[in-house]
């Protein structure tokens, strides 16, 4: 049996193959794995449903990722599923699923994968000394095994096979060379060299790419990937020197979200390589200007707020605030400027949006923005852009997007947010009279609380009742002002289920019940669309 990989039908499968030669021949060519669907949802908190994990890998696809890994398929039935749908979907990038050394994971792998047009398997296990002896209880010689089997297994399923080796910079030299020629001789064709735990240091870790391409006789018949988590901060350095010694494939995830500090941020080391073009000659297929996109769009679905001095996608990465530097770059860009702004999707349009703005110019800026938006789609956030534009005056890109992402974050709702009345002061207790629509029928509650969001929320727990704990609130203002709209985030978490909702208002506490829906929603169909036993009664 053998998952769909049509070597000669994509363009992309070349490209992948070709890097594989790339050391060798000294081609240009990086290849970008991105791993934000499944290392990036390792993230505490952040948790994303299968409708999300595809409109993220569509994103990926449409950015330029070479290979998109698309979750664990023997984790759960939803990550199974989220690499089968997406496996489908994806046509221009490579989609993979994580495996551990072992056949149950790889079969599954194989079997989630079976829709797609081209097809990794990515296997791993711990090769160091520590994660030997205390997470496996294996002797050298049956990790050695391991490798043997797992990647032999992987590749009766599919020819693009990688293998890493967990904990890699941790590990004996000679003991990761032999493994890693092991794995090539049993088809691996990307090996990949994980700083599991960030410990590396930039020179150190060039150096054992270097070594590896000295002491692996077989090394020009595989890629040499990284995977570097940032637990001190050098998760792009330690991925950029090691490019310089060899490696053609940097495995990072959006926003650099992952395991514990996360891993390399796609969009830093991507960027880094543009910019600095004359110190690492390199290129890969990334479309920059997606990159603002696909960062705001993780931070919608996780909830996970970009920094604001985040490089590349934070707030004020583009922002010159001292006098000084914004006379410098109202003359020359360049004085303060390394990169364009546009370069990465930042634009900055003519097309002001008021009150006056027809469906047609509404479209138009959704357009430059980078959101094509369906029909009804369109038309829904067309009637929300005219409600919003009745409130403040001026619109600006971000009120926009706030709009389009709140919008895009809703999916299925079985509940739905109607009306909210809300008294508070200093003189009174808060009360909150709210109208949710819960399967089409109309429910009111009237609830006091310590606060008005804690009225909101109980009163949304009176109709909906649920045990969730929620371990994030947060708001923040989409824009200067007192008529910003406010972007809040809820997270609410049950028995081991964690969901996000968002969702921006000019009214903090319309914004703070909506979130609440928004999360309340997926955590309705997480738990498979039941309705609780008080509202069925
Ligand atoms: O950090 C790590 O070592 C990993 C492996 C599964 C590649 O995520
Ligand atoms: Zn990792």
């Amino acid at each position: 049996m053998s998952v769909n990989s049509d070597q000669t039908g994509t363009d992309q499968v070349g490209a992948v193959r070709a890097a594989a030669q790339a050391v060798s021949s000294g081609d240009d060519r990086i290849v970008i794995f991105d791993t934000t669907l499944r290392d990036g949802e390792q993230s505490p908190g952040c948790s994303m449903n299968v409708e999300e994990k595809i409109r993220v890998a569509e994103t990926l696809e449409h950015m330029g990722v070479d290979v998109i890994e698309a979750g664990f398929a023997i984790a759960s039935e939803g990550d199974f599923q989220s690499v089968s749908e997406i496996a489908k979907r994806v046509k221009d990038s490579v989609v993979c699923s994580l495996a551990r050394a072992n056949a149950a994971d790889i079969d599954r792998a194989g079997e989630a994968l079976k829709p797609a047009r081209a097809a990794r398997i990515h296997t791993f296990i711990g090769t160091s000394p520590l994660h030997r002896q205390y997470q496996l209880n294996l002797d050298m010689e049956q990790v050695h095994q391991r490798v043997i089997d797992s990647v032999s297994r992987a590749r009766r399923f599919t020819d693009d096979v990688e293998w890493s080796a967990m904990d890699a910079s941790r590990t004996e030299a000679d003991f990761l060379f032999r493994c890693i020629e092991t794995a090539i001789a049993c088809g691996a064709t990307t090996v990949n060299i994980p700083d599991t735990v960030g410990y590396a240091y930039p020179e150190e870790f060039g150096d054992l790419i270097r070594s590896i391409r000295d002491n692996v006789p077989n090394i020009d018949k595989a890629v040499i990937s990284v995977h570097c988590h940032n637990d001190l901060g050098l998760a792009v350095a330690n991925s950029l020197l090691a490019v310089k010694a060899g490696a053609r494939q940097i495995e990072c995830t959006i926003n650099g979200i992952g395991e514990r500090a996360g891993n390399c941020a796609l969009e830093e080391v991507v960027m880094a390589v543009r910019t600095r073009n004359d110190l690492l000659p390199y290129r890969s297929r990334i479309v920059t200007q997606d990159i603002m996109k696909a960062s705001r769009l993780v931070s919608a679905i996780t909830g996970f707020n970009v920094q604001p001095n985040k490089a590349i996608v934070g707030a004020n990465a583009f922002a010159h605030e001292s006098g000084i530097h914004q006379d410098g770059v109202l003359k020359n860009a360049q004085t303060y400027e390394i990169m364009r702004p546009e370069d990465v999707g930042l634009v900055r349009s003519s097309l002001v949006m008021g009150k006056h703005s027809g469906r047609h110019a509404f479209k138009k800026k959704l357009e430059e923005l980078g959101y094509e938006l369906g029909d009804n789609a369109l038309n829904e956030a067309f009637v929300r852009f005219k409600a919003l534009a009745d409130k403040k005056k001026d619109i600006l890109d971000e009120d926009l997007l706030a709009l389009v992402d709140d919008q895009i974050q809703a999916g299925e709702q079985q509940v739905r947010f109607v009306s909210l009345h809300v008294q508070c002061g200093s003189e009174i207790r808060p009360e909150a009279r709210l109208a949710l629509e819960v399967d089409g029928v109309r429910h009111d509650a009237v609830c006091q609380g310590d606060g008005p969001v804690d009225a909101i929320f109980r009163a949304v727990r009176e109709i909906v009742p649920h045990d969730a704990s929620l371990p994030l609130f947060q708001i923040h203002a989409v824009t200067e002002g007192t008529d910003a709209q406010a972007v809040v985030t809820v997270r609410l978490e049950e028995q081991g289920k964690t969901v996000n909702g968002q969702a921006a208002d000019t009214d903090t506490m319309v914004a703070s019940a909506r979130a609440y829906v928004a999360a309340l929603n997926k955590l309705l169909t997480k738990r498979g669309k039941t309705v609780p036993a008080a509202l069925s009664a």
